[in-house]
């Protein structure tokens, strides 16, 4: 353990500027960390690493790509999917884009999938199917940015990099009762990170500040009394920490409006077509439906030929918030003759329906028409 002297917070009048500043504060979470870590399936627990065992960089990065989308409860299913289909970096490199696409579906944001694979392709073929071991080196491969970069370098590769996500943020903002709303104060809290993060175990430390984020220090009640740094935390001495981080009002996000259309044949199959390539959910499966427009009273022509005109249920509407927008979709749907739909698209048997890459909008909009056609899915974005 290291050295405990006077509360750091005590000692600071303003921010850290040097990392010999807070031995303390690193060596108090660490040893938390060794006594309350959560055992997670991609995690090399502190009495593993202590016999030697370092974490599997593909492991690493997997979870650490799934877990921008979702909950950990969730990951760990996806995790093992992943896994199981594909054990190395090398295999998921040579799977095939849809199968990767299908086994990601329910996490949201397939440009996050495909450029998973990308990813694979690029160390597989530019690094011998081994992971750079530098944060520079990451960051050069696509899809990983300034937060995955760094979790890699430190949690693989035990790198002294500052590791900073929505929960290291928080608890961040109220050690330091950081006024600065984020996402401006961003720079300033990898900056204390920085400062925080210790040479030993930096990998450890990063995965125990995650793990006090999600567990004590939590967005609202956090359980201050069991926090093993509340002796620094300046939030928590003046007893203001659920005002942090600091936030600007949520500007309301703009509303589109469309309407989808759920065809069905005389067996249940359902009338499926891709997306194009460019853009929002760019090559993914939908059903037909009209552009998606800031006009609600724009009533437009269903978008395909239609022979025999059919005659279509109103199911209702569903909402979809993307991170730009929200989306308002009428949703209707007829059993139709096969050749009354003239577009770019097939008919997907019911059965096989589920295992089809559909964003989750689409799952909301074919659920609406045709309910219980999915089993519920993850918390997605
Ligand atoms: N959230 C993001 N990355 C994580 C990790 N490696 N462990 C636990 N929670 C996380």
């Amino acid at each position: 353990m290291m050295q405990r002297s006077t509360s750091t917070a005590e000692k600071l009048t303003c921010l850290p500027s040097a990392r010999s500043d807070l031995p303390d504060t690193a060596g108090l979470l660490l040893d938390w960390y060794d006594r309350s870590h959560r055992v997670l399936p991609w995690r090399i627990t502190p009495p593993m690493a202590k016999a030697g065992l370092r974490p599997d960089p593909y492991h690493i990065w997997l979870s650490e790509v799934m877990l921008q989308q979702t909950t950990v409860q969730a990951v760990k299913a996806y995790f093992a999917k992943f896994l199981a289909l594909w054990p190395t970096v090398v295999d998921l490199a040579a799977a095939d884009t849809e199968e990767v696409m299908k086994a990601w579906a329910g996490l949201g944001y397939y440009a996050r999938a495909r450029n998973l694979k990308k990813c694979a392709e690029a160390v597989a073929s530019q690094h011998g199917g081994r992971f750079p071991d530098t944060e520079e080196g990451l960051k050069a491969l696509p899809g990983i940015g300034d937060y995955t970069a760094a979790a890699i370098a430190a949690i693989a590769f035990n790198r002294q990099s500052a590791v900073l996500d929505g929960n290291v943020e928080r608890v961040m903002s109220r050690l330091y009762r950081v006024e600065t709303p984020v996402p401006a104060a961003r720079p300033e809290m990898r900056r204390l990170v920085a400062t925080v993060t210790p040479a030993e175990r930096p990998g450890d430390f990063a995965q125990a500040m995650m793990d006090l984020g999600s567990t004590i220090c939590t967005p609202r009640r956090p359980v201050c009394a069991l926090c093993p740094i509340n002796a620094d935390c300046r939030a928590y001495k003046a007893g203001d920490q659920e005002r942090f981080p600091v936030k600007l009002a949520k500007k309301a996000k703009p509303v589109r409006y469309g309407t989808a259309y759920v065809a069905t044949d005389a067996t249940g199959a359902v009338y499926l077509c891709k997306r194009g390539e460019k853009g929002l959910l760019g090559g993914m499966t939908e059903v037909p439906g009209t552009n998606w427009t800031t006009d609600p009273s724009d009533e437009q022509a269903p978008p395909f030929a239609g022979k025999a005109g059919p005659l279509w249920r109103d199911c209702g509407g569903i909402v979809h918030v993307f991170t730009h927008f929200e989306l308002r979709l009428a949703v209707r749907h007829a059993e139709v003759e096969r050749d009354a739909i003239t577009a770019n698209g097939w008919w997907e048997p019911r059965e096989t329906l589920a295992v089809q890459a559909l964003p989750t909008v689409m799952k909301k909009v074919i659920g609406k028409a045709l309910p219980g056609s999915f089993a519920k899915t993850s918390r997605t974005r």
